[in-house]
């Protein structure tokens, strides 16, 4: 029988909500209504394949009616489950070039919520891994009035809650606070989140690395040389490594949580600024890498996250 309590996403919450005795239930809310959103959003992502059927396309539909692309849809999900809570004053998304008022007949709360709507996008009609990532700071700005650009901009390590969802062979929702990183499993009979990894915690070693090696030509001579590296066998450093590349950074981030590894999007000659984006990508999966034991370095524009404290790995990167 498995040790893991049985224990909902919902009751979870509110447990550790009691365990604070000055806690004033507003992040609880905040996350209850993201995992709404991340309900429906895995409901509408399982009928990606009917695509052609029922919609999606981003073109209009025999009814004239415009189509929503299915990053769009879960864009307006997010919104539309957390505009109204009374938590938040201020949202932004990759989706949307502006930051996001929350509509002014809605009470304005202390929270800031910044999301990718969906990781991974270019996945979807392949039925690959694909995600939704977010990140949650307290306002800084001064008042009860709507949120600021200046709330949105916070260093990463102002995050008080970060936490993706990931849509694969199940629907699973991992956050943290900074103290803990827990996974829950959607059971779709049911529609709960239920604890299914309590605690994770990254391996102290893997054996996988992960980076789109397409990219090679353009890659800085010191990563060429630690990626090749990598391929040579040793068995003392127990090389070579295995590579996997899914292409959805949640994915490839949530296997190298559980399996260990090293995962890389670093910048190259012809990206200099690098592909991921600080405030919906690399912040929020840097938390929760950090927060599960293992380092992440965001030193931009390059993401690297690396299997526990691998000394060995660490003292080949430094030489880059
Ligand atoms: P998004 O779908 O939100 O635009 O993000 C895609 C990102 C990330 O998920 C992934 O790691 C990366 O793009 C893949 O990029 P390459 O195809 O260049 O490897
Ligand atoms: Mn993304
Ligand atoms: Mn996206």
């Amino acid at each position: 029988m498995s040790q893991t309590p049985f224990m909902t996403l919902e009751r979870y919450i509110i447990e550790e909500e009691r365990k604070h005795p000055g806690a004033t239930g507003a992040l609880s809310r905040i996350l209850s209504d993201l995992s709404i959103a991340a309900k429906i959003i895995s409901r509408e992502v399982n009928k990606a394949g009917l695509v052609e059927i029922l919609g999606f396309t981003g073109d209009t539909n025999v009814h004239g009616e415009s189509v929503k692309k299915l990053d769009m849809y879960a864009h307006d999900m997010i919104f539309k489950a957390m505009d109204h809570g009374g938590q938040l004053c201020i949202m932004a998304s990759e989706e949307e070039e502006d930051i996001i008022h929350i509509p002014h007949h809605f009470t304005i709360g202390k929270y800031v919520l910044l999301f990718d709507p969906l990781d991974g996008s270019s996945n979807i009609d392949a039925n690959v891994n694909i995600g939704t990532i977010f990140s949650i700071f307290k306002r800084v700005s001064d008042g009860e009035g709507p949120g600021t650009l200046e709330d949105c901009l916070q260093p990463g390590m102002e995050q008080v809650v970060a936490g993706y969802v990931i849509y694969g062979s199940s629907t699973m929702l991992v956050y943290t606070t900074g103290e803990g990183v827990h996974g829950f499993t959607l059971d779709p009979s049911i529609g709960e989140f239920i604890l299914s990894h309590h605690n994770i915690r990254i391996p102290e070693k893997g054996k996988i690395y992960s980076i789109n090696e397409g990219n090679y030509k353009y890659w800085h001579p010191g990563l060429k040389k630690y990626i090749k590296w990598l391929q040579e066998e040793d068995r003392k450093t127990e090389r070579p490594y295995s590579t996997r590349y899914i292409g959805s950074m949640v994915a490839d981030v949530h296997r190298t949580i559980l399996y260990g590894g090293i995962f890389m999007y670093p910048a190259d000659s012809r990206n200099p600024k690098g592909k991921l984006r600080l405030m919906y990508e690399c912040n929020p999966v840097s938390f929760i890498v950090e927060a599960c034991g293992g380092p992440s370095i965001v030193n931009l524009p390059d993401l690297i996250i690396i299997s526990g404290p691998s000394p060995c790995l660490l003292k080949n990167l430094n030489n880059i």
